[in-house]
């Protein structure tokens, strides 16, 4: 009789655990145990009605978004992270009353974003992640990320910036990781990091950076803090502040290592 109530018990819960779909989302849990709706590639273009308030993580990547609208996920009182991956969001809308307070995760990779106007993010200021790789991306602003003050990654890599802000890092109080890698900067503005704590993850390779005396702050930083930099393949992720080189000058110091070696030194 017991087993015969152990396993109604596991029917009772187990089918009240299993997968439900909605809109042809898939709901289950992330690995932190928060409500979530896996939403890919169902040819949305805005966020589908009838979910679950308690929505957390709302995954909606390679959809059809072409805007983004804060206010839409304001019926997820507890919404943690958005996913707009690979979508054609042209830009982000601004805004000035904190829409999301409680938006931690944010990621827009693979959108058509060109520029970043002062506060985009004033809708989300609790962000701690922020993927912004893949898009158009050439104009910042010194206050593209102003109210940002607990973002730890901010990923910018694969866009067309040219130009460093001077005062863009001076909101991110807590911020840990960089990816600038695959853009058109040159140079980097004197102190661009700051009076903050170390930087400890930085991804600035495959950027044109000129070798000249405007490098002269890059230049110390980098000696000083030399373990902070990193490249990535893939999931492998090395240690390499060579790696900021520019390709010219890591051509000539290879051939000063060849000649030394020739020489036998
Ligand atoms: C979401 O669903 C897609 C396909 O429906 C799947 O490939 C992807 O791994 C799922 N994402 C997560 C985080 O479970
Ligand atoms: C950022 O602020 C500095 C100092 O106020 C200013 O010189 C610079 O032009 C600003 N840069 C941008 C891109 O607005
Ligand atoms: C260094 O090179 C950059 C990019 O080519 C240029 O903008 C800057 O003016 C140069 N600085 C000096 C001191 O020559």
């Amino acid at each position: 009789m017991q087993l015969f109530f152990f396993y109604f018990f596991l029917l009772v819960c187990c089918g009240a655990v299993a997968v439900r779909a909605w809109a042809g989302c898939q709901r289950d849990r992330d690995k932190d145990h928060r409500p979530r709706e896996n939403c890919t590639a169902l040819g949305f273009s805005d966020v589908p009605r009838g979910f679950e308030p308690t929505t957390e993580v709302m995954l909606l990547p390679y959809n059809q978004f072409t805007s983004l609208s804060w206010s839409s996920f304001q019926i997820f009182t507890k919404i943690y992270e958005i996913d707009l991956t690979g979508n054609q969001v042209p830009d982000v809308p601004p805004s000035v009353a904190p829409v999301l307070p409680s938006l931690r995760v944010l990621r827009l990779g693979s959108n058509r974003l060109k520029s970043l106007p002062e506060g985009s993010f004033s809708a989300c200021p609790a962000l701690t992640e922020l993927y912004l790789d893949n898009n158009g991306l050439h104009a910042l602003s010194n206050h593209s990320f102003s109210g940002l003050s607990k973002l730890e990654i901010l990923d910018l890599s694969n866009n067309h910036i040219a130009k460093l802000p001077e005062l863009m890092l001076r909101p991110l109080l807590v911020f840990e990781t960089l990816y600038l890698e695959n853009n058109q900067i040159k140079v980097m503005p004197d102190d661009w990091f700051g009076p903050k704590e170390e930087v400890p993850y930085l991804y600035l390779s495959a950027n044109p950076w000129a070798c000249n005396c405007s490098l002269g702050y890059f230049h110390r930083y980098l000696g000083e803090n030399e373990f902070n930099f990193y490249v990535r393949d893939g999931l492998i992720i090395n240690n390499d502040a060579e790696s900021v080189v520019s390709p010219t000058n890591r051509k000539r110091q290879r051939n000063k290592q060849e000649r030394l070696t020739q020489k036998g030194l």
